[in-house]
């Protein structure tokens, strides 16, 4: 199948977010669209499913003009579209979310086959490397297994065209690997991605071709044999930012502002014990579901624990409730920004501001002039792509949703700074944005904690790095002496 959009613009309200925008897919080739946040990617994808309609342009299918009306008739043309806002239903099971829409009944009776339907969707799963029982609730999943079942989803449909917006951002390695051997399956088939990713090494790894997008232009395509990282990202951008990660100038650390010893919960993690120095940085790494995230909750009182002391400064306390770790000057960024960190209903404004209001407001009146500077601060320090401030944040693009989460957190001034995956989803430029922004806070006495599953990212930005493994400390890494394949060890426990 080969799919061409030409000409296509949008805009919403007076906001054109598209530019006469071309693209064409041709079957059987993984082709990667690229570009900032808020570029206009996802706008595409959704204008191609029929989701929005475009102000001007055609798309075209096999040459033929086509506008889809909803999703089925999406999917009845073989086309699957994983969403970057995942589609699953919580309170529903995981084979009642795979045969959503599809379900097989018993004759007409209406009656539903839900042990067929569940066999085949442990089936499914299994062929994806992923071994989750189908009549779980699906909200029970990591959100690395939700995203598999997205994939299920399209697989199940025999879809001749898959669109991925950001489909690893939430995925472990093993299920990263699992994916991209399904891709090169399915490509031999005939079958044509349309993969959207803010991770460089994947695009590379796993694409044949990169169409980039800037502020809704469309820029060139290019085969990735005949492009480099840096002239992508330079067409991205519009200019060349240097080195990934800013320069560490020689950081001052002083005195351990948090200590943790022996924290346990049964089940989750067991005997955590390490500190952070004020000005340090230090990195987390494990790979996905060893626990970090639930590590860091027990820490600012999200969850519970049933063993252990947390010290502050050095004092012990008890930390019960979120409320409690922001009183002794904690600051929480959570990898799940659509449940934990947004109420995307609300303004940027809003959000931004939110923490502060409800932390803040009986000891001290924030005049709303102050508000609005703040805002307006984080909006340009952290390049956040809107029309203004009272823009809903649904309407934002996932990136820039990630920066305002950021922004929130940022303006609490905490002593003590955890992040959580904090660059997910964001483009390369606001990465470094973000990085530098932690660096600075470093230099002001903040100690910062920031989990992350990449990599290199840890690497670029540690002072040291603490490595998690199966719910236990793997061990600890200055970094001098830190390399990808020694944190791998100890992350893996050597195995
Ligand atoms: N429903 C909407 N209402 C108003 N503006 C919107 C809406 N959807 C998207 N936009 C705007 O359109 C622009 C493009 O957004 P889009 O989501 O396509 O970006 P993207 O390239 O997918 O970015 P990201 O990498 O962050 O996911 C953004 O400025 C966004 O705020
Ligand atoms: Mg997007």
């Amino acid at each position: 199948m080969q799919i061409q959009l030409k000409n296509i613009s949008k805009s919403f309200a007076k906001n054109q977010v598209l530019h006469r925008v071309d693209f064409t897919l041709e079957s059987g080739e993984v082709h990667a669209l690229m570009g900032e946040n808020g570029a206009g990617k996802s706008t595409l994808m959704k204008i191609l499913t029929g989701v929005y309609t475009q102000d001007e342009g055609h798309v075209l299918i096999d040459g033929k003009e086509t506008r889809f009306k909803n999703v089925k008739e999406v999917e009845e043309k073989g086309i699957a579209f994983i969403h970057q806002e995942l589609n699953i239903f919580p309170n529903l099971t995981v084979a009642e979310n795979l045969f959503l829409g599809h379900e097989e009944k018993i004759g007409h009776t209406g009656i539903l086959k839900t042990k067929q339907m569940e066999q085949k969707t442990e089936e499914y799963l299994a062929g994806l490397g992923l071994s989750v029982k189908a009549s779980k609730l699906a909200g029970s999943l990591s959100v690395g297994q939700q995203q598999m079942i997205e994939i299920a989803k399209a697989l199940r449909l025999q879809a001749q065209v898959i669109i991925m917006d950001e489909p690893t951002a939430a995925l472990t390695d093993r299920e990263i690997q699992i994916l991209f051997s399904l891709i090169e399956k399915l490509k031999k088939q005939g079958v044509s991605f349309v993969y959207i990713s803010h991770r460089m090494e994947e695009i590379f790894e796993v694409c044949d071709k990169i169409t980039i997008l800037r502020d809704g232009q469309y820029i060139a395509t290019k085969q990735v044999k005949d492009t480099t990282f840096d002239e992508v990202v330079y067409m991205m951008v519009g200019r060349s930012i240097g080195d990934r990660y800013p320069v560490r100038s020689g950081h001052k650390q002083s005195d351990v502002f948090l200590e943790v010893k022996d924290l346990t919960r049964r089940g989750a993690f067991e005997n955590i014990s390490f500190h952070v120095k004020k000005g340090e940085i230090l990195g987390v790494a494990g790979l996905m579901g060893a626990g970090r995230t639930e590590i860091m909750k027990a820490i600012f009182g999200y969850e519970s624990i049933h063993s252990g002391e947390i010290w502050i400064n050095g004092d012990r306390v008890s930390i019960r409730k979120p409320s409690d770790a922001i009183r002794y000057g904690l600051g929480f960024i959570t990898e799940d920004r659509k449940s934990e960190g947004l109420i995307l209903d609300f303004s940027i404004q809003e959000n931004m501001v939110l923490p502060i209001l409800k932390q803040f407001q009986s000891l001290f009146v924030i005049s709303k002039q102050r508000e609005k500077s703040f805002v307006h601060k984080m909006i340009k320090k952290l390049n956040i792509k809107t029309t203004n401030e009272t823009q809903q944040v649904k309407s934002l693009s996932g990136g820039n949703q990630q920066k305002v989460v950021l922004a929130k957190w940022l303006g609490l001034m905490p002593d003590c700074l955890i992040l959580d995956e904090p660059t997910r989803g964001v483009d390369v430029g606001a990465k470094k944005e973000i990085y530098s922004l932690m660096q600075e806070l470093a230099d002001q006495g903040v100690a910062i904690i920031v989990v992350s599953s990449d990599l290199p990212e840890v690497l670029g930005i540690s002072d040291r790095i603490m490595v998690i493994s199966e719910g236990k400390v793997g061990g600890f890494v200055d970094k001098q002496d830190a390399t990808g394949e020694k944190i791998m060890n100890l992350a893996t426990g050597g195995k």
